[in-house]
């Protein structure tokens, strides 16, 4: 069967949005709501966009003019009995969901696709109540659809392979690239993106770092485009906080998706982002505020270093970065009474390594060495409790020697972004290792869909270092005790075999 006619159920912001891509790459669309006045601002609003695309030459006129008469507005459910396929895009409820299904059974033709844009219910569910649920399978669109050119195809457990495949196709006719995923929550998307999240929230809750700091941190340090308190707020606290608490819950209290109060209360509160002019920042009058970096201090005259040889990949990128800014490092065993000291720990907090050596926590100061430490990537120093504000200004003054921005943060397994991007490639591998998708398909979703640098987050593992991975990994869950931390089988075994992140199993 060919699919010519796709019916959109729902025409909110997601439904406009699928009968954009689909008229657009010339599939006749038919739009239904139960609210006709949702339709007519529909069409409209597609109207407009399609003139602006063409105002801006994006699509030739004759091209909006044809995608415009391709779509059209329905009164009636049983207008849905001439497409080849119909996308649910209503309200994200399952027994209403199920409801419609059942309906449109009744009017559409026996080998009709039925799909669903769900993004947090299961598929299987939604095609419980249906006689033939072979033909249910979900399409799951990102906001705003015609931008987001991803969509996850997720095959539910009585789901036809053929429907999948279909669905697949018609991706690709509609200029989206499609991955494909089992019927587990959030899917591969939403439930790959638990790891910056919630890690974010979980090191402010720690008294780490302040949300700018995070953010920084994310985007300057470890290269990805935005930080979590910026995307947090970008979404919306009234979406991404229930999705951080249905996932944990779904996944029946999974440690590593553990929500956070602290969303909680700024929900209660509306702090929720962009949308309420207020969220981890204030949108009041300058929408791009934000708070100033603290100076950098002077560099103390005849400043000695101490560089700590227990973490040698570490030891080794910081050696050569202050044999570069000229500074004055002691090479003794062990460090002499004046000296600042620098350690670069891999997954362990300052606190674990001063204990373990018997070093000086007063003069102690960590230093992140895991992303690189090249002129311009900020550079990260970490405190622990006992470190005296000389010794930290000593520190930040050295390493900012070279006009590189420097973060000052609080005690912590794994800094900042070595825990967060820890997290993010460990769920990552967990999503494999629990066949949700192939390997290629959550680094193309993860990339497409949330803007991961690198390819996705099994190749920033790979372009990072598994066993570097593990071994911050097994050093957090030491310190913490905490077992959100405990590494992925997927992860482990490749680390131990010498295999790529990317890599399926070769007997499978
Ligand atoms: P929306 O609230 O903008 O639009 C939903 C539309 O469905 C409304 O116009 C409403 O009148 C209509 N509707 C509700 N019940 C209906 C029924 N029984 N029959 C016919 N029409 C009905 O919602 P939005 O954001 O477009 O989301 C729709 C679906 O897409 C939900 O399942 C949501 O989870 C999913 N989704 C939403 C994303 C987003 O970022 N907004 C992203 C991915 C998926």
């Amino acid at each position: 069967m060919s699919i010519r006619t796709i019916g959109v159920i729902g025409a909110g912001a997601m439904g406009r949005g699928i009968a954009q891509i689909a008229a657009q790459a010339g599939f006749e669309v038919l739009l239904f709501d139960q609210n006709q006045e949702a339709v007519a601002a529909a069409r409209q609003s597609l109207q407009q966009v399609w003139e602006k695309l063409s105002a801006k030459g994006k699509i030739t006129e004759a091209v909006a003019g044809e995608s415009l008469a391709r779509v059209r507005t329905c009164a009636s459910l049983q207008d849905m009995a001439q497409a080849q396929l119909v996308i649910e895009a209503i309200v994200e409820r399952l027994d209403i969901k199920r409801e419609l299904f059942k309906q449109l059974e009744e009017i559409v033709a026996a080998d009709c696709i039925l799909a669903s844009n769900t993004s947090s219910l299961s598929i299987t569910a939604i095609a419980q109540a249906c006689e033939k649920p072979g033909r249910v399978a979900g399409y799951h669109f990102f906001n705003p659809v015609p931008l987001m050119k991803v969509v996850e195809i997720i095959d539910g457990l009585r789901s036809d392979a053929q429907t999948g495949d279909a669905l697949i196709a018609l991706a690709r006719e509609m200029g989206h690239t499609p991955v494909r995923a089992r019927d587990m929550p959030g899917f591969i998307v939403n439930h790959a993106g638990r790891g910056m999240n919630i890690e974010g929230l979980k090191a402010v809750q720690e008294s780490v770092a302040s949300f700018a700091q995070v953010d920084a941190i994310m985007r300057e340090q470890a290269g990805f485009r935005m930080g979590p308190f910026e995307l947090m707020d970008l979404t919306g606290l009234d979406v991404s906080h229930p999705v951080m608490e249905s996932v944990y819950r779904q996944f029946y209290d999974e440690p590593r998706f553990r929500p956070s109060p602290i969303t909680a209360v700024r929900v209660a509160g509306k702090l929720l982002g962009r949308k309420t002019g207020r969220g981890f920042y204030d949108y009041g009058e300058d929408q791009t505020a934000k708070p100033e970096a603290p100076a950098v201090p002077p560099l103390p005259d005849g400043l000695r270093v101490w560089l700590a040889p227990f973490q040698s990949v570490g030891h080794r990128r910081a050696a050569a970065l202050l044999k570069a800014l000229g500074a004055n490092l002691i090479t003794s065993d062990r460090p002499p009474h004046d000296a600042l000291i620098v350690v670069t720990p891999f997954g362990e907090d300052a606190a674990s390594i001063v204990g373990a050596y018997e070093l000086d926590g007063e003069r102690t100061v960590a230093l992140d060495t895991f992303f690189g430490l090249e002129q311009g990537r900020r550079r990260v120093l970490m405190c622990c409790a006992a470190t005296a504000p000389q010794w930290r200004d000593a520190a930040h003054a050295l390493f900012a020697g070279d006009g590189t921005a420097v973060s000052v943060i609080q005690d912590s397994a794994g800094f900042v972004a070595q825990r967060i991007v820890a997290a993010i490639v460990n769920v990552a591998c967990d999503i494999a290792q629990q066949s949700i998708a192939s390997p290629g398909d959550i680094d193309l979703a993860v990339s497409l869909g949330l803007g991961y640098p690198h390819g996705g987050p099994l190749s920033i593992g790979d372009k990072l270092g598994a066993s570097h991975l593990l071994e911050i990994l097994r050093a957090m869950q030491r310190v913490t005790g905490d077992m959100r931390y405990r590494p992925s089988l997927w992860l482990q075994r490749r680390v131990q075999l010498g295999m790529s992140l990317r890599a399926e199993a070769a007997s499978q």
